[in-house]
């Protein structure tokens, strides 16, 4: 039953002030899908955790990711021109949480966990992914301290029997 708008048992949304404090706690509530968005080839693979991952267009395949341009992941997405986006299964938060840069591990050394594979492009695609997307960027788009790169889906694996792992108010958990 929908709520009405006089109902006293639900709590006026405190407007905030559309400073990145208030954006950053807003977006807090927004649940996303985890995934590990790599790039490049060998000793010169990057990657990071991201969940600003949007599909654009099914016809022709086109999603989009953004990416802050102080990442490592950045430049291998730029110098490669090419990327890919690993859905992340639950039992996999020890690597999300590597490649976010919580264990210290850096650069290609973050690769030394899990099985690493490539399709088309040749970026990294973990082989036990939910889902994989590899993408050959399309597009690339400065807004603010991020780079919205557009890609061109050019190849996918998908494995549903996994349950993904999902990110909301700062933790993570399992997607069912
Ligand atoms: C759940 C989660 C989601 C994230 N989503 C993004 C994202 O969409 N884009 C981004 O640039 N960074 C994102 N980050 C931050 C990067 O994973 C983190 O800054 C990472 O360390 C990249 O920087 P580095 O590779 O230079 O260490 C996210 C982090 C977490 C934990």
């Amino acid at each position: 039953m929908m709520p009405s708008p006089t109902d006293p048992t639900i709590p006026a949304p405190s407007a905030q002030a559309p400073d990145s404090a208030g954006f950053r706690a807003a977006m807090r509530e927004l649940a996303a899908g985890v995934t590990i968005i790599t790039a490049g080839r060998d000793g010169g693979r990057r990657g990071l955790t991201a969940t600003a991952v949007c599909s654009v267009s099914a016809d022709p395949p086109t999603l989009l990711v953004c990416i802050n341009r102080s990442a490592e992941g950045h430049a291998a997405i730029r110098e490669s021109g090419a990327f890919c986006v690993n859905v992340i299964a639950a039992e996999h938060q020890c690597l999300a949480e590597r490649f976010a840069g919580r264990d210290g591990a850096r650069g290609a050394e973050r690769f030394e966990h899990g099985e690493w594979r490539s399709l088309a492009t040749g970026a990294p695609v973990l082989a036990d992914a939910v889902a994989a997307f590899d993408c050959q960027v399309i597009q690339a788009i400065d807004a603010g301290t991020h780079t919205v790169f557009l890609g061109a889906v050019t190849a996918t694996t998908v494995s549903p029997q996994r349950a993904a792992l999902l990110y909301r108010a700062g933790a993570f958990a399992p997607a069912n």
